[in-house]
């Protein structure tokens, strides 16, 4: 089949871990005969210093006609200090969720065993951890009105949400709950906000319909606390905008990196698949970042097209790395594996392999598997 994606690599790492992604695909592509062809247009920093603009008409154009986005990072460091700066980084992806209206925003997060000594956090508390999180993407605080007075001494922000809203993405938790093990967790903060009892209303409303899924509510700040005292609780995590946010950074302490997570972005006609990490300016053209969560984002983004043997192939590859110690150095100090050599070992070992390489995940321990 032929698929043409978008690629938007952005700032700082993100063309370097992005250059793996394609890489990874264009292997699935030979491997299964698919055409995949790569168009590439600016987005954050790099577009306004080219065009003045974060989003250059061009690039939504582009991702528009496209069957799915694959996205870098987005960021630098010298529009972070300068608060009165007229056009920022950031403003290209939040207008690209919107226009492209990616309400849903899922981030997986697992505990690799191979991994499990990496985490801060006790082995004993994060094994067996799978959850992932449901953030909704193009409404609450993000995108609600923003004021700041003629004297640049008051400020606010609005958070707004309506039914309709929450209502969509509620359904694609609860669907993706069943296909997992059927608990939906909504993250809140109902005990302050009308926002979040408007969110409890609907959710327990939409829940109607999936009687198999267990619901359960949890204000922020707990959320917070149990996603480190024990997060294997967890199977879907459903939340609003900024809520969502700040705790998907959090689960990335679990697999030991955040150079891990992969994220996937949404809506009724559109897909966009990018890693939950930032831009990592200091990390830029130094070949030390970590391009698993970007070749993951390129795992959710076969899988978006409907490629899921493809998708569990790459995945696969993926694990086998990890299980190999064919990492980078934010997985293992002083690794001699660059985000070249990862992306390299990852797409070899597709080449390699083929689709034999996919097998049964649960038999991964390393030198158990199939194919070491
Ligand atoms: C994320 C990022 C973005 C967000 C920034 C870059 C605007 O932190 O995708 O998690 O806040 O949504
Ligand atoms: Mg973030």
């Amino acid at each position: 089949m032929n698929f043409k994606i978008a690629v938007l690599p952005g700032d700082g790492i993100g063309p370097e871990v992005t250059e793996q992604a394609i890489k990874c695909l264009k292997v699935v592509g030979d491997t299964f005969e698919h055409n995949f062809t790569f168009e590439e247009a600016p987005v954050g920093a790099v577009a306004i210093d080219k065009t003045g603009d974060p989003l250059p008409e061009a690039t939504l154009e582009l991702c528009k006609n496209s069957d799915a986005v694959l996205f870098g990072a987005i960021g630098d460091p010298k529009y972070d200090n300068d608060p009165s700066a007229r056009v920022r980084p950031e403003q290209g992806l939040l207008k690209l969720r919107k226009e492209l209206g990616l309400f849903t925003n899922i981030r997986p997060i697992k505990a690799y065993t191979s991994l499990i000594d990496r985490s801060p956090l006790r082995p004993d508390r994060i094994k067996n951890t799978d959850m992932t999180i449901y953030r909704e993407l193009t409404g609450g605080i993000y995108f609600g009105e923003k004021k700041l007075n003629e004297e640049g001494t008051l400020a606010s922000d609005l958070c707004e949400y309506s039914e309709k809203e929450i209502e969509r993405i509620a359904h694609q938790a609860f669907k993706a709950a069943r296909t997992r093990k059927n608990k939906v967790t909504l993250v809140d903060k109902a005990n302050v906000l009308e926002t979040s009892r408007l969110w409890r209303k609907v959710v327990t409303k939409v829940g109607e319909s999936y009687p198999e899924v267990e619901l359960d509510f949890l204000f922020v700040d707990n959320a917070a606390m149990q996603m480190i005292l024990n997060p294997s609780q967890f199977d879907v995590i459903l939340t609003e905008n900024m809520f969502g946010d700040i705790i998907s950074d959090e689960g990335s302490v679990i697999g030991g990196s955040i150079g891990l997570l992969a994220s996937a972005s949404v809506g009724d006609k559109h897909g966009l698949f990018e890693p939950v990490h930032g831009s990592f300016p200091q990390g830029k053209g130094q070949n030390i970042a970590n391009p698993v969560a970007s070749i993951l984002s390129a795992v959710m983004l076969l899988e978006y097209l409907g490629l899921n043997e493809e998708a569990h192939a790459l995945d696969c590859a993926v694990t086998i790395a990890i299980e190999r110690e064919i990492v980078t150095e934010d997985l293992k100090p002083g690794s001699r594996f660059g985000t070249k050599e990862v992306g390299d070992h990852i797409a070899s070992l597709l080449a390699d392999e083929g689709d034999k390489i996919c097998f049964d995940p649960e038999n991964i321990e390393y030198g158990k598997s199939t194919i070491i």
